[in-house]
């Protein structure tokens, strides 16, 4: 996919800059050729000198610059390239784009290009929740801008939450994701698929409700995917801090039965992959007003949830020709998910271990045991983007679209 595929990367001003040097060599070894332009801001995280030697191409700069306009000009530049990179991407780039600002290189470059644009944003996590980036964000991705990322975690700055940079291989991920879109012709063309990701909520009054860990970080990867693969894809989500990922349609849900309402009405669908972590049990008459501290009930009533996937393995003539769960287990993973397999009539379960220590909930990687009929395959810890990507490439071979 990426060999002799030119890579323009622009390299913004943040800490997470030396994690594009890492997949300027990931993209290289795979046959990508990658030239950087270095923001003013960007140069003072990683050195032109650096990229170079990586690249082993010249590193663009100035916008002004006499022998860059008289070797390339910045808008041939621009348009040299089979795809634009911003990694990092700062909130002011961000904001730049947004705006369709051009007083630099990076800017002029991105305002100048016919090319897709692929950006993994990186800053502090208030910078990263302030609705001005958001809205910058959100208005860049509708008029087509792809983005990957950014994480949880730590951050260089003390601080906690999202805002990390996405790793290198997350990154690689999107970009082949990217190559592969424009070429309009991904395997899964023709197909449908169904995805449900996140947690449920259900209320218990108009304050209070019964929710779990799931980020749908997995979910979201794996719907991403598909569509990138060329699947018609209906992403339905509950609730989420994650954004809508381009190219596919989200449905957003908040309870277990708006779920499968929701599910049902993207039917038919030839693939439908279960990653969401559905409430097993609601309350079972949530009270109309907020139930006060002095008059609360000593019990909560609880009903029973519908199972998704085991209603989507039951379609009857509806029913898509490959089911997919997860198994969210704690213990005995295979053989709980083996168990799982035949209880809700599905065709593969992607089982992962989301024991505490695992950070698998909320966390970047993931490590899947897929259980089929035939037999248990164990596949390495791996990031989540790069699990949905797989399961892409074992949904086509299945398929008989490999
Ligand atoms: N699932 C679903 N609807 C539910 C519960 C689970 O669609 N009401 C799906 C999940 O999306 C996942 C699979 O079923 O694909 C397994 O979820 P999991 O929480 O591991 O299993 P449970 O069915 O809740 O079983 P248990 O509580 O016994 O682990």
């Amino acid at each position: 996919m990426l060999t002799g595929k030119r890579i323009l990367l622009i390299v913004s001003g943040g800490i997470a800059a030396y994690k594009s040097l890492e997949l300027i060599r990931r993209l290289r070894e795979r046959g990508a050729a990658v030239r950087c332009i270095l923001t003013k801001a960007g140069a003072e995280f990683v050195t032109p000198l650096s990229l170079s030697a990586l690249t082993e191409d010249k590193v663009y700069g100035e916008l002004f610059s006499l022998t860059d306009e008289a070797e390339m000009g910045h808008i041939q530049l621009s348009r040299d390239a089979d795809l634009l990179v911003v990694a990092p991407a700062s909130a002011d780039i961000l904001a730049k784009m947004a705006q369709g600002r051009a007083d630099d290189l990076a800017s002029t470059a991105l305002l100048a290009t016919d090319k897709a644009v692929l950006v993994a944003p990186a800053m502090n996590v208030r910078m990263w929740e302030h609705a001005a980036t958001q809205a910058n964000l959100a208005l860049i991705e509708e008029r087509g801008v792809l983005s990957v990322g950014p994480n949880e975690g730590d951050m260089a700055c003390g601080e906690y939450g999202y805002g990390r940079m996405a790793e290198p291989l997350e990154i690689l991920a999107a970009i082949e994701g990217a190559l592969q879109a424009q070429s309009g012709k991904g395997p899964l063309e023709g197909l449908r698929a169904l995805v449900t990701s996140g947690p449920t909520h259900e209320p218990i009054d108009p304050v209070r409700y019964i929710a779990n860990r799931s980020s749908g970080r997995q979910g979201h990867a794996i719907a991403a995917a598909l569509a990138q693969q060329g699947a018609e894809t209906t992403l339905v989500s509950g609730p989420s801090q994650l954004p809508d990922p381009p190219g596919l349609k989200t449905l957003h849900v908040e309870t277990a039965a708006e779920m499968l309402a929701a599910c049902r009405s993207a039917l038919p669908a030839e693939i439908a992959v279960c990653a969401a972590a559905v409430a097993d049990w609601r309350a079972a008459v949530p009270a109309q007003q907020k139930i006060k501290k002095n008059g609360a009930p000593q019990s909560l009533d609880l009903a029973a949830n519908p199972d998704i996937l085991a209603a989507l393995s039951e379609a009857g003539s509806a029913r898509p020709s490959l089911v997919i769960g997860f198994a969210a287990e704690t213990e005995n993973i295979v053989a709980q998910a083996q168990e799982k397999l035949a209880r809700k009539g599905c065709d593969w379960i992607l089982a992962n271990d989301v024991a505490p220590e695992t950070g698998t909930f909320g966390g970047d990687h993931n490590q899947i045991h897929l259980i089929r009929a035939e037999g248990v395959e164990t596949w390495p810890q791996m990031t989540k983007a790069e699990v949905a990507t797989r399961l892409c490439r074992e949904i086509a071979s299945t398929l008989g679209r490999a």
